[in-house]
């Protein structure tokens, strides 16, 4: 059939690919999937590798200037990161500005929007240098500012990063310290939450990069486009699964009555799915969720509670979908997020602070992309659309329709 596509001007071949499943928007060189074969690397490196030997920052290091640092150049990396960890006073009196029970997402998107109104040399992007420290800005105040909006929730002191402690751990420190007494955070969980960070760092072209790309392609300044990012991984079918994981656990209740479930999953009348399970790209299993399954066992054996009643449903679930036709059929594997979400129930973060850990951990892939585009040549984003509405018509007067 011959479509209208208004006036086409472009060069080459107009596509229609909601979802844009077949569609690049750009080139990169930071990371590569194969979800066929189950395979991510970054800047060539697997990323199961880095979750054995490296660490987060090490990884951040790496998906921004493309090559693993020299000893000397992570310590550099890790102190400047450091310098950065404290936000403006001015920011911790935004908070006040906010409901108690607001969603900790829902403060994130306001309150790294509102980092362009504190640091505006950041705001000048056509500068290196000032884009560079945009970056360090980012990966270092990300946990200040969740942990902020966890503590602002329950009414409890804001904590200063410890700059003595490493990156997780500075983060568990500041959600679970108080000014009272020192922290005392357990290096088994602190690694547990640097792998999870890790495990989150980048994964190319999904929905809150693009997102990040496609505001970054207006020339907007690297906290805005950030803070558009966080508003698009807050949604149940990205960064919100993990929170939605643990809710459907709840849900279900009990290990009896996941068979429910699983038929409610399967029913095409019924808009249920099981969260944590599924992936646009990975028709494997996806190599992150092997390596959260791992850490998941070591937490939950290192904390002793292999016996949690939750966990005990998340476990027969996973068994009874990797046995079920329908879902080995269109290939849906439990998710990264099906095995973070019962790492970070374990450690104690609460279900509503998981979107908040995914984002803080992406933060460096959204900005390691804005950087990639930024720096190249790029021109502003603007997808096409098949008109599909009513041919032109004469507007009809009011007394008259
Ligand atoms: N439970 C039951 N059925 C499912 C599920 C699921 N979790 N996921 C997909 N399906 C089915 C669909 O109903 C569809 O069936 P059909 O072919 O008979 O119509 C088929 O599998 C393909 O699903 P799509 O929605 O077309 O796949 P898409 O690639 O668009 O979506 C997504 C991927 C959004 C992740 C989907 O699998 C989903 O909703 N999963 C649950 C939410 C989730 O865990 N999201 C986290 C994603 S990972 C991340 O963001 C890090």
């Amino acid at each position: 059939d011959v479509v209208d596509v208004g006036g086409l001007t472009g060069k080459g071949m107009f596509t229609y690919d909601p979802g844009f499943v077949s569609t690049a928007a750009c080139e990169s060189q930071i990371t590569y999937i194969d979800g066929g074969k189950g395979t991510l690397l970054h800047r060539g490196y697997p990323i199961d590798q880095l979750a054995e030997q490296s660490d987060y920052l090490e990884t951040c290091y790496l998906l921004l200037y493309g090559e693993l640092p020299s000893k000397a150049q992570y310590e550099k990396f890790v102190s400047t990161v450091k310098n950065h960890t404290m936000v403006h006073e001015q920011i911790r009196t935004f908070f006040n500005g906010f409901r108690r029970d607001a969603h900790p997402m829902a403060i994130m998107c306001g309150v790294v929007g509102a980092l362009s109104a504190f640091y505006h040399d950041s705001l000048d992007i056509s500068d290196e240098h000032h884009r560079q420290v945009a970056a360090f800005r980012l990966i270092a105040k990300m946990p200040t500012l969740a942990a902020m909006s966890y503590k602002f929730s329950i009414g409890q002191p804001f904590m200063y990063p410890d700059n003595s402690m490493g990156y997780a751990e500075n983060f568990l420190h500041m959600m679970f310290g108080n000014p009272c007494e020192p922290s005392n955070i357990s290096p088994t969980l602190a690694k547990a939450m640097d792998r999870i960070f890790l495990l989150h760092a980048d994964h190319e072209q999904n929905a809150s990069t693009s997102t990040v790309r496609l505001a970054g392609s207006s020339g907007a300044n690297p906290f805005a486009c950030i803070a558009a990012g966080i508003a698009a991984l807050w949604g149940p079918s990205h960064g919100g699964a993990n929170e939605a994981v643990l809710e459907m656990l709840e849900e279900i209740g009990d290990v009896s009555r996941i068979d429910e479930f699983v038929a409610r999953a399967k029913d095409k009348n019924d808009p249920f799915r099981l969260m944590g399970f599924g992936h646009r790209v990975y028709k494997n299993f996806d190599p992150r969720a092997k390596v959260m399954k791992e850490a998941a066992d070591e937490v939950l054996a290192e904390l002793g509670i292999e016996n949690d009643p939750l966990l005990a449903i998340a476990k027969k679930l996973e068994q009874i979908a990797l046995e079920d036709e329908y879902f080995i059929e269109k290939k849906l594997y439990p998710n990264v997020d099906f095995y973070s979400g019962i790492i970070l129930k374990a450690i104690g973060i609460p279900t509503s602070m998981f979107t908040v850990i995914f984002a803080v951990g992406r933060t460096v892939g959204w900005i390691a992309h804005w950087h990639e585009m930024i720096s190249g040549s790029y021109r502003i984003g603007r997808p096409r659309q098949l008109y599909t509405g009513h041919p032109q018509r004469d507007y009809v007067a009011l007394d008259k329709r």
